[in-house]
């Protein structure tokens, strides 16, 4: 199967980053053809700081690798070195409807939360990132929840596309969504009726690469219920629940062992242990941050390999897409 993801460059990379979509990558990518993107382009549709937009692209890279994404079996490059997103993007808005746009529940969250920045870009994202998917004729799009109704345009947007430039033949398959079981969406620490976000206070997430120091203090300080006990409730625990689905899928115990583990307890111990369970798992993420700062060369040579191999599928694609439209 093609498998397409990708991370945008804006903010820390966090837990639910991870488990909700770096994760799954990992292990996709040993039976399939995955090509997994940073997506600088859609980092620009909030405010960001162009003089950071450099080192937030390293740092994804860096995360990609060090959570075992092999360069030798995916491909890994940078969205604006392939052009062909932004041209079929261009094209895909041609049969979008503004309809479609209007009614996503990110653009509805992120025209809240900037309010003085709602620009066109903000509302166009799910086109680009349905060009992005569609560009590699992928079949499958491993996300957390959040991305689903992207994915879902992207299938409505590639079905548009076939009839009325295909013959209502499959040009583009339409892709669907790959989410995990649990953590396909991790919640916020400070409030776990929110999901984790890259653009909220740094205490409501755990950043892949934060000092062992600041897990614990987050963890020790996350929001939790009332009551003592450790169970798994989302509707009347929402906070252990989701501490619990953390765990679990970073011990690989299942919740009910925990549950049992945690027994007359109480939250103070359990927190402890998971601050211990964080710590060690992104040990070597730390570990190969550091490893990777001090070899430049190596780590651009991995974008350039993944931007020409990259290239080579999309070039393919536009020249189809084109003759298909009516353009030379
Ligand atoms: P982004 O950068 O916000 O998030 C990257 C991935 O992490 C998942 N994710 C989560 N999973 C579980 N719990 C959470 N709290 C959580 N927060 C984020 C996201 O679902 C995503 O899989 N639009 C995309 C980037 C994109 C893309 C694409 C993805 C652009 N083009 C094409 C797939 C295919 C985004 O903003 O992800």
């Amino acid at each position: 199967m093609r498998i397409f993801s990708g991370i945008q460059p804006s903010g820390a990379i966090h837990l639910g980053n991870y488990l909700g979509a770096l994760k799954q990558w990992v292990n996709l990518q040993e039976k399939n053809e995955c090509i997994f993107c940073i997506v600088d382009w859609h980092a620009l549709t909030v405010p960001y700081n162009p003089q950071e937009l450099q080192k937030s692209i390293s740092e994804k890279l860096i995360a990609y690798l060090a959570a075992g994404i092999d360069p030798n079996k995916s491909i890994i490059f940078v969205q604006s070195q392939v052009k062909e997103h932004a041209e079929l993007a261009w094209l895909l808005n041609t049969i979008c409807p503004i309809g479609e746009l209007e009614r996503m529940t990110q653009y509805k969250d992120k025209s809240k939360k900037y309010k003085d920045n709602i620009n066109a870009g903000l509302l166009n994202y799910p086109v680009l990132m349905a060009a992005d998917i569609l560009l590699y004729k992928t079949q499958a799009v491993p996300t957390g929840k959040d991305q689903e109704q992207h994915v879902e345009l992207t299938r409505t947007l590639a079905r548009k596309f076939n009839q009325k430039f295909s013959n209502k033949e499959e040009f583009f398959p339409e892709p669907d969504s790959i989410m995990p079981e649990y953590g396909a969406k991790i919640m916020s620490l400070t409030d776990p009726k929110k999901k984790m976000s890259k653009s909220d206070d740094p205490k409501s997430y755990i950043s892949l690469f934060d000092a062992p120091e600041s897990i614990t203090k987050k963890i020790m300080s996350a929001e939790t219920d009332s009551g003592k006990d450790v169970i798994y409730n989302v509707t009347k625990k929402p906070g252990i629940s989701n501490l619990l689905v953390i765990y679990s899928l970073l011990t690989e115990k299942s919740i009910k062992d925990i549950e049992t583990e945690f027994r007359g307890k109480g939250y103070g111990e359990f927190k402890k242990s998971l601050a211990q369970v964080v710590i060690n798992y992104l040990e070597p993420f730390r570990r190969k941050k550091k490893e990777f700062e001090t070899k430049d060369s190596y780590v651009k040579e991995i974008l350039e390999k993944g931007q020409a191999r990259a290239r080579v599928i999309a070039e393919a694609t536009m020249k189809e897409v084109r003759e298909k439209m009516g353009l030379i």
